[in-house]
């Protein structure tokens, strides 16, 4: 058996071998992917995906508490890294820190992640100084959706330099990896050589030193709506519809149960 991933296990694979990242939010999609992928990311897109709200600003430190813990008993292999949800961290370093061992100490996780760049390079460190490797999150934020007035590309033209000053800042501050959403290609390609720890890329380029998704999104089981960097790798949704139909139609027949899934008065001798 292989031990359970570390941090500093996916930095050393740049330049090595692609990381592969997805979310999970529940013990047995954990399990699913364990032996598939490097790292298993509980995002605060649980709340999107799983609960239904209008964007990740109102998940709170017990959902991720409580969905972090689920998804850690489902992993004996692949690197567990939690979300910090909006308003758990940007206050202060002292702010980020008390959440941020609350939420390792509570679920298991190896590492947080928290969305910002320059601005967050000093709680970063902060963090890295005091036990908590940190994955950093650049370029699209979706935190910060109501400043940014939408979920749109980041990083076009002149403001590329941006998000290559923020790449560096979080590297330099002691990032494990950076998260890069929605940026160009190009750019992408360009921060991944510029800096030193991995890139892990969602609507970046396949450039970049690893790739995650959200995991409904590509089984095809979130279909609010679909991004242009998700694919669909199965349609895990439509196989739902229609086996709940099924039963239902079943129900109506009173086809189900069938025999074999009733119980005699006497057990069989
Ligand atoms: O919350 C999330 O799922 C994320 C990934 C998409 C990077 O932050
Ligand atoms: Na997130």
């Amino acid at each position: 058996t292989t031990r359970q991933k570390m941090p500093s296990d996916i930095a050393a694979m740049k330049g090595q071998a692609p990381i592969v990242c997805l979310t999970a939010y529940t013990t047995p999609m954990a399990r699913m992917m364990d032996a598939e992928v490097d790292v298993v990311l509980v995002g605060d897109s649980v709340g999107m995906v799983l609960h239904g709200l209008p964007s990740t600003l109102g998940v709170t430190m017990e959902m991720m508490i409580l969905h972090g813990q689920a998804v850690a008993r489902g992993l004996a292999q692949a690197c567990l890294v939690i979300d910090m949800p909006f308003g758990s961290y940007e206050e202060s370093p002292a702010q980020a820190f008390r959440n941020a061992a609350r939420l390792m100490a509570e679920t298991g996780a190896g590492a947080v992640k928290l969305e910002g760049g320059q601005h967050m390079a000093e709680t970063i460190a902060f963090l890295v100084a005091r036990g908590i490797p940190v994955m950093a999150h650049i370029g699209l934020t979706p935190q910060s959706v109501n400043v940014f007035g939408g979920y749109k590309v980041q990083g076009r033209g002149d403001d590329g330099a941006r998000l290559v000053r923020d790449a560096q800042a979080v590297a330099k501050a002691g990032a494990f990896a950076v998260v890069l959403e929605k940026v160009p290609a190009s750019l992408a390609d360009r921060i991944t050589a510029e800096i030193a720890i991995p890139t892990v890329g969602i609507g970046a380029s396949a450039g970049c030193d690893g790739q995650v998704l959200v995991v409904d999104d590509m089984l095809g089981l979130f279909t609010a709506f679909k991004p242009k960097f998700v694919k669909r790798f199965g349609n895990l949704g439509e196989a739902g519809a229609a086996a709940i139909a099924a039963y239902a139609a079943e129900v109506r027949a009173r086809s189900f149960p069938a025999p074999e899934h009733v119980f005699a008065d006497e057990v069989k001798k």
